[in-house]
C-alpha cells in the first residue's frame, strides 16, 4: 500500500518525467495577493504566470502545495472532524502549463497517471466538462475512450473555476471516482450528487480567461493549465479507504493524539482526535511560515484553530498541554517533504505549549460558565450573544470555539447579540482614546485602526508582498486618490515601522496607476503608516498594490541590529552585569548603542569587545526567533530592553553559540534578547564589525558607535588610504610611519626651543659681552635698559633674566613694542631687592608708557602700556626713579 509520501512522489516524478519543473510549495501566507488570507490552491503562486504579467524560466511546473482553508472565502473550519473529507490543512498536487500544452495533453496526462501509475480501474472513472466545452468532451472520448454517459456536461460554476472575484479563470473538467452502488449517491449533476458514491478526485482547469474587476471576462493571450488533486483524497482512494482520516499519515497523528491523551482513537472521542490531527497540521505549518497567534487577522485564525484543538483535547480528558507532544510525529511524517517543519520544530512546540498553557487557565472556568448558562436555557435554545461575548472577552473563547462546543448539543449562538456586544466594547475603547489628549494628533490612525484593524507585518519573512491600499491620508485627512506626498495604510506590509531603535523601511509601492517612493515607515495604534511620495501617476483608495522594501538598505539595518545584540552581550561580559541598554539606533549606515557604565572604556577594553563581536560574526551561527512569555524569557536570561512595553507574549531573538556559560534552555546561547526587530539569518551576514569609539552620552551612560558590513569595510579602507597618504608624505614605509611621526614631533619641539632662544638673543642685540658699555651706574646701582620690538610680553621674563645675568648686581628694564602696544619688564638682582623693588621700577616705566599699575615680585615685575613710542621716556623715568633712591 503506497503511503501518502509515496503518492506525492509518484505524482511529482510523473510530471517531472514529462518535462515539468518540480517547484517548491509557496508559503501559506501568499506574497503575491493583496487580500488572500492563506494560500488555498496550487495555482496561487503562479497567478501572474497565467495572465502573462510574470514569466519564469520554465513553462511546465508541478507542485505539492500546502493549503489552508480556515479563514476568508474558503473556510472549512466548522466541518473538520465531523466529515470524511474536510481539512483546514491539506496538500494540493498540481501540474501547470503556462502557455505551453493545453486541453489534449492535460487530459492525456491525467488519464495516464490515474490509470497507469496509480493503477485505478478506468471503468470507475467519470468526468464532467463545462456544458459548452465540446472540445474537452471530444478529447475525453478520444484519449480515454469514455462513453458519452460518463462525460457529464455541467452548466454551472462547478465547472467554471475562478480563483476569486478577479484573476485568471476558465472552464474545467473534473474527474470522479465511483465507489459503486453499495454506497449511496449519484453522479455529478444528479439529484443524489451530494452522496458519497462519486468522489471528485481531480480538477483540471483550462485557464483561458481573466475575470476583470468590472465584471467582464477577458480572453487571455495564452492558453494554460492549472490542476488540483487533494493528496488526502487520492491517498484514501489508493489506500482503499473511504475516509481521508484513515490514511496512513492522518492515522499516525490520530494515534499520537490517542497515545498522548490515553483515549481510544476509535472510541467515543473519535471526532476529537480527528480535529486534533487536522488542526495540528494547520497550526504547525502556519507557525513554520511565520504566523504567530494574535488577536487579529491571520494570527487570530491561528489562535482560533489552536484553541479549538485544545478544547477537543480537554474533551478527551487531557489535563496537561497535549498538542506540542504531537509535533515530533508530524515532523517524522512530513518533515522530509517540507523541511521548514524541521527548521521550525522548536518554535512550533514552544508556541503550542505556551498557547495551551495559557488557555488552560481560563478554559475550565469558561466551560463551567457555558454549562451554567446552558442549564438555564430551554432545550435547543440559542446561547445569548452576551454570554458568548463574555466567553470571548473574559475566557478567550473565540466565537467558533463556542459554536463548536454547542454543535455537539444541537445548539447555536445568537450571533447578532455577540456582534452587538463586540461593537459596544469598541465604542467604549473609542470613547477612551478620543478623550485622551495624547491621542488627539493620532485620531485618524485610531479611526483607521478601528475600521480596518491593525496592519499585518510580513517583514520577518519577506521584503515584497501585495496588499490593498486601505487608506490614503493627506494633511491628516483621508482622500480618495493622491499624487505627491501621501501617507499610505495597507492591510499587510513587508515594511518595518520604526520602533525599538530600528529605523523604518524605505522602498517602492506600485499600483496599476502609479508609483510611490516610501521614505519612512512609522506606526500608530497598530496601523503602519508609509510616508510616501507618489512620483508617477496617482494612487487610488482600494487599489491592489505591490510593496517592495529597499533590499540593500534593509539588509544593512538588519546587520546593524544583529550586531547591536552581539555588542550588548560582549560589553556585558567585558564590563559586568551592570551594563544595560539605555537606547540604540539601528540605521542603515551605522549603529549606536547607549549603555549604563560610569567611565570611559580603555583602548584595550574597546578592542577586546570588537574582537569578541567579530568572533561571533565569523561563527556564522543561525539567528533564532521564539515566542514566549516575558517571564519565561527572563528566566532563560533574556536581556529586556530599555523603554519597551512588553505584552503577554514576547519575541526572543538569540544568536551565537558557546560551550557552556551561556543563556537559553541549553545554556549555550551567547545573546538572548527580547526584540521585535528584523535580524540577519546567520551572524555571518553581519560581515564585519568596527567600533568607531566610545564617548559619554549622559551621566553614567556611555555610547559606542559602530559600523558593520560594507560600511565597516569602507571605513577601514578610508583609514588605510589616509595612512598611505601620510606615509607617502613622510616618504616612509607604512610600518615605520608611527616612529617617523614621533621623531618628527620631537625634532619640531627641539627646533622651536632653539628658535625661541635665537629670538631672545636677537632681541638683546646679539651675543653676550658687548654690552658692558651699556651698563650705567646710577646712585650706586648698575642699570641696563633695553628697548626691543618683535617679541611678545611672554618672552620678556626670559630677556630680563638674561640681562640680570649680564648686570651681575643691579637693575634691568626692558621696554618692548609688541605690535602697537607697549610692554615693560623690570628685574632687580637678589642683593638689591631690599633697596629697590622691580615692581616700583616697572610701574615708573609703565606710567611713562601711558599704562597703569604693573605687578610681580621684588626681583621681577611686568606692566603694560599704550604707547611704545614713549620707550625713551620710560627708560628715563626708570633712571630718574633709581636716581632718587635713598
Ligand atoms: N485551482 C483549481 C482548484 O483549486 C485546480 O480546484
Amino acid at each position: 500500500m503506497p503511503s501518502l509520501n509515496d503518492i506525492r512522489s509518484t505524482f511529482l516524478n510523473f510530471f517531472e518525467r514529462n518535462g515539468h519543473r518540480v517547484v517548491e510549495s509557496s508559503p501559506l501566507v501568499p506574497r503575491n495577493d493583496p487580500t488572500l488570507m492563506f494560500t488555498n490552491s496550487g495555482m496561487v503562486q503562479f497567478k501572474n504566470c497565467f495572465t502573462g504579467v510574470e514569466t519564469r524560466d520554465y513553462k511546465r511546473a508541478t507542485t505539492a502545495q500546502k493549503c489552508v482553508r480556515a479563514g476568508g472565502k474558503h473556510n472549512d473550519l466548522d466541518n473538520v472532524g465531523y466529515t470524511a473529507r474536510h481539512h483546514t490543512f491539506f496538500e494540493m498536487l498540481g501540474n501547470f502549463s503556462f502557455g505551453d500544452y493545453f486541453k489534449a495533453e492535460a487530459i492525456a496526462f491525467a488519464w495516464e497517471l490515474l490509470t497507469r501509475d496509480f493503477g485505478l480501474n478506468p471503468e470507475k472513472l467519470t468526468v464532467t466538462v463545462y456544458h459548452t466545452d465540446e472540445e474537452a468532451a471530444a478529447i475525453w472520448k478520444k484519449v480515454a475512450g469514455l462513453p458519452e454517459a460518463r462525460i457529464i456536461r455541467i452548466a454551472n460554476d462547478d465547472n467554471f473555476w475562478r480563483m476569486g472575484p478577479t484573476g485568471p479563470c476558465g472552464p474545467c473538467t473534473e474527474i470522479f471516482y465511483d465507489h459503486g452502488p453499495s454506497i449511496w449517491g449519484g453522479p455529478p449533476g444528479s439529484p443524489e450528487e451530494g452522496g458519497d458514491r462519486f468522489i471528485e478526485i481531480w480538477n483540471n482547469v483550462f485557464m483561458q480567461n481573466e475575470q476583470m474587476p468590472d465584471g467582464s471576462l477577458r480572453k487571455l493571450e495564452m492558453q494554460s493549465i492549472d490542476t488540483g488533486m487533494g493528496l488526502e483524497r487520492i491517498g484514501a482512494l489508493l489506500q482503499g479507504k473511504h475516509d481521508n482520516y484513515d490514511t496512513d499519515l492522518m492515522r499516525s497523528l490520530i494515534e499520537a493524539s490517542a497515545h498522548a491523551t490515553s483515549a481510544d482513537p476509535d472510541g467515543p472521542g473519535k471526532v476529537h482526535h480527528r480535529v486534533i490531527a487536522d488542526h495540528l497540521r494547520s497550526t504547525a505549518f502556519l507557525i513554520a511560515d511565520g504566523v504567530t497567534p494574535g488577536n487579529e487577522g491571520r494570527g487570530y485564525v491561528l489562535r482560533r484553530i489552536m484553541r479549538r484543538a485544545m478544547r477537543h483535547a480537554h474533551m478527551l480528558g487531557a489535563q496537561d498541554p497535549v498538542m506540542h507532544k504531537l509535533v515530533p510525529t508530524l515532523v517524522r511524517q512530513m518533515g522530509a517533504a517540507y523541511p521548514e517543519l524541521n527548521r521550525a520544530q522548536a518554535l512550533i512546540e514552544e508556541t503550542l505549549k505556551l498557547e495551551e498553557t495559557r488557555f488552560r487557565t481560563t478554559l475550565d472556568r469558561g466551560l463551567k460558565l457555558l454549562d451554567d448558562e446552558l442549564a438555564r436555557l430551554p432545550e435547543g435554545a440559542e446561547l445569548p450573544g452576551a454570554a458568548a461575548f463574555k466567553l470571548y472577552d473574559t475566557y478567550g473563547f473565540p466565537l467558533d470555539l463556542t459554536q463548536d462546543a454547542l454543535r455537539e448539543q444541537g445548539r447555536a449562538v445568537e450571533v447578532a447579540g455577540f456582534d452587538a456586544a463586540m461593537e459596544a466594547q469598541k465604542a467604549k475603547a473609542r470613547a477612551s482614546w478620543a478623550g485622551s489628549g495624547e491621542a488627539k494628533d493620532a485620531t485618524i490612525w485610531y479611526e483607521l485602526a478601528e475600521k480596518h484593524g491593525a496592519t499585518e507585518f510580513l517583514g520577518y519573512d519577506t521584503e515584497a508582498a501585495e496588499a490593498q491600499l486601505l487608506a490614503l491620508v493627506v494633511d491628516g485627512a483621508e482622500v480618495e486618490s493622491a499624487a505627491g506626498a501621501v501617507q499610505i495604510v495597507v492591510n499587510q506590509t513587508p515594511y518595518y515601522a520604526e520602533s525599538g531603535g530600528q529605523v523604518g523601511d524605505f522602498g517602492i509601492i506600485r499600483t496599476e496607476t502609479g508609483l510611490a517612493e516610501v521614505t519612512d515607515t512609522k506606526k500608530a495604534a497598530g496601523v503602519f503608516i508609509h510616508f510616501a511620495q507618489v512620483t508617477e501617476g496617482e494612487f487610488r483608495r482600494g487599489q491592489p498594490a505591490k510593496l517592495e522594501v529597499n533590499h540593500a538598505r534593509r539588509s544593512a539595518i538588519r546587520a546593524n541590529h544583529s550586531a547591536t545584540h552581539l555588542l550588548h552581550e560582549a560589553l556585558r561580559r567585558a564590563l559586568g552585569d551592570h551594563v544595560a541598554q539605555k537606547g540604540s539606533l539601528n540605521a542603515p549606515d551605522r549603529l549606536r548603542f547607549d549603555f549604563s557604565h560610569s567611565k570611559g572604556l580603555s583602548a584595550a577594553e574597546l578592542a577586546g569587545v570588537e574582537v569578541e563581536v567579530n568572533e561571533f560574526v565569523r561563527q556564522n551561527a543561525p539567528v533564532e526567533t521564539r515566542i514566549m512569555t516575558p517571564d519565561d524569557a527572563r528566566s532563560l536570561g533574556a536581556q529586556a530592553l530599555f523603554g519597551e512595553k512588553y505584552g503577554d507574549e514576547v519575541r526572543v531573538v538569540s544568536m551565537g553559540r558557546l560551550n557552556g556559560s551561556g543563556k537559553g534552555a541549553d545554556g549555550a546561547t551567547y545573546s538572548l534578547e527580547l526584540c521585535g526587530g528584523t535580524h540577519v539569518a546567520r551572524t555571518g551576514d553581519i560581515g564585519a564589525f568596527v567600533a568607531l569609539g566610545d564617548s559619554a552620552s549622559s551621566a553614567g551612560v556611555r555610547r559606542i558607535e559602530a559600523l558593520t558590513g560594507q560600511a565597516a569595510l569602507e571605513h577601514l579602507k578610508l583609514q588605510a588610504a589616509r595612512l598611505a597618504e601620510i606615509a607617502a608624505t613622510m616618504k616612509a614605509p607604512v610600518t615605520e610611519v608611527a616612529e617617523r611621526v614621533r621623531a618628527l614631533a620631537e625634532e619640531r619641539r627641539a627646533l622651536a626651543n632653539e628658535l625661541a632662544q635665537i629670538k631672545r638673543e636677537q632681541a638683546l642685540g646679539g651675543g653676550a659681552g658687548k654690552l658692558e658699555t651699556d651698563i650705567k651706574e646710577i646712585n650706586g646701582i648698575r642699570f641696563i635698559a633695553q628697548v626691543v620690538s618683535g617679541v611678545s610680553g611672554r618672552d620678556l621674563p626670559g630677556l630680563v633674566d638674561a640681562l640680570k645675568v649680564r648686570v651681575g648686581s643691579g637693575a634691568v628694564l626692558i621696554v618692548a613694542d609688541t605690535g602697537g602696544k607697549a610692554a615693560a619688564a623690570a628685574g632687580v638682582t637678589e642683593d638689591l631687592t631690599a633697596r629697590l623693588s622691580a615692581v616700583d621700577l616697572v610701574r615708573a616705566a609703565a606710567e611713562a608708557l601711558g599704562g597703569k599699575g604693573g605687578g610681580g615680585r621684588p626681583d621681577m615685575a611686568q606692566a603694560g602700556g599704550n604707547d611704545p613710542a614713549r620707550a625713551p621716556q620710560a627708560v628715563a623715568a626708570a633712571e630718574a626713579m633709581i636716581g632718587e633712591l635713598k
